[in-house]
């Protein structure tokens, strides 16, 4: 079902959006960007990932807004917690952050019918020297990817951005999860590879919207469902990070719609 009718959609089904609908992605945006900002302080070790989870559901609810994870193909929280070598998706629950563990929180807002999505990573305790080290590589490779964005490029040079900046550091880029167009509906045309070749795939036009969300390894890429179905890890049982913005397109570049009001996307804000 396709809840949104504005604007014209291109050959590949990818929606264009006008002008003034890049307002109601900015209010989405700034809402789940500024609840990653302030959730830092709750991560440290001894804390729960349920009680990190409780809290961003209250401001959610607090702003006025949905989740759009609660409810979405049966998930009933409001964001995913991705510890270690989790990937993606992690569900929160009653696992106790211990020190030098990094995980990636993840929300997606709806405000005014519109999608704010967006991840960063957090450490509890001190970080470790390689686990720094992924986080960083995994944040530049997020903001190589968004360099490629702008009218007349393609998917594939943002996919291969990334890729290639990943690869010269010797991690991994994760191929079974992707981003995706979104607006006014969560996950949308196209996917958003993060690894491709320069000048494949569709050709981005102003007025796409769409998530950046690379998943980075220390290890191989390889990734495996747990037996919840949900909860998705590294086979090789290595480190994972993640970054993700959800942005449109300009005449002039990507604007991100998710930028951290408080400067805090990164460095990660580790708590000693
Ligand atoms: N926010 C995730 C994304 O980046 C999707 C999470 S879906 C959930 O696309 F149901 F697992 F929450
Ligand atoms: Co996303
Ligand atoms: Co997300």
């Amino acid at each position: 079902m396709d809840k949104d009718n504005r604007g014209r959609m291109t050959r590949d089904g990818i929606r264009i959006y006008e002008d003034a609908d890049f307002k109601g992605m900015h209010k989405a945006g700034a809402l789940a960007a500024d609840i990653l900002d302030r959730i830092a302080e709750h991560v440290f070790p001894g804390q729960t990932t349920s009680e990190i989870d409780r809290q961003i559901e209250d401001w959610v609810n607090e702003a006025g807004a949905t989740s759009a994870t609660i409810g979405y193909k049966g998930y009933r929280h409001a964001s995913c917690i991705s510890v270690n070598h989790v990937v993606c998706h992690g569900i929160p629950g009653a696992k106790v952050l211990k020190a030098g563990d990094i995980l990636n929180i993840d929300v997606t807002v709806i405000v005014d019918g519109w999608f704010g999505d967006t991840s960063r990573m957090y450490a509890a305790g001190a970080l470790s020297r390689k686990a720094e080290r992924l986080i960083q590589i995994t944040h530049d490779s997020l903001m190589k990817g968004i360099e490629a964005v702008k009218p007349g490029n393609t998917f594939g040079d943002i996919g291969h951005a990334i890729q290639s900046y990943v690869e010269a550091q010797r991690m991994s880029v994760v191929r079974d999860f992707c981003g995706h167009g979104l607006g006014r509906v969560f996950h949308a045309p196209p996917n958003v590879l993060h690894y491709g070749r320069p000048g494949t795939g569709p050709v981005l036009e102003e007025g796409m919207f769409f998530t950046i969300e690379p998943m980075v390894n220390l290890g191989r890429p390889e990734t495996k469902v747990l037996a919840d179905d949900w909860t998705a890890v590294t086979r090789d049982k290595s480190l994972s990070a993640q970054f993700e913005h959800s942005v449109g397109v300009r005449a002039d570049g990507a604007e991100i719609f998710t930028l951290s009001p408080a400067g805090l996307f990164y460095p990660t804000s580790a708590q000693d």
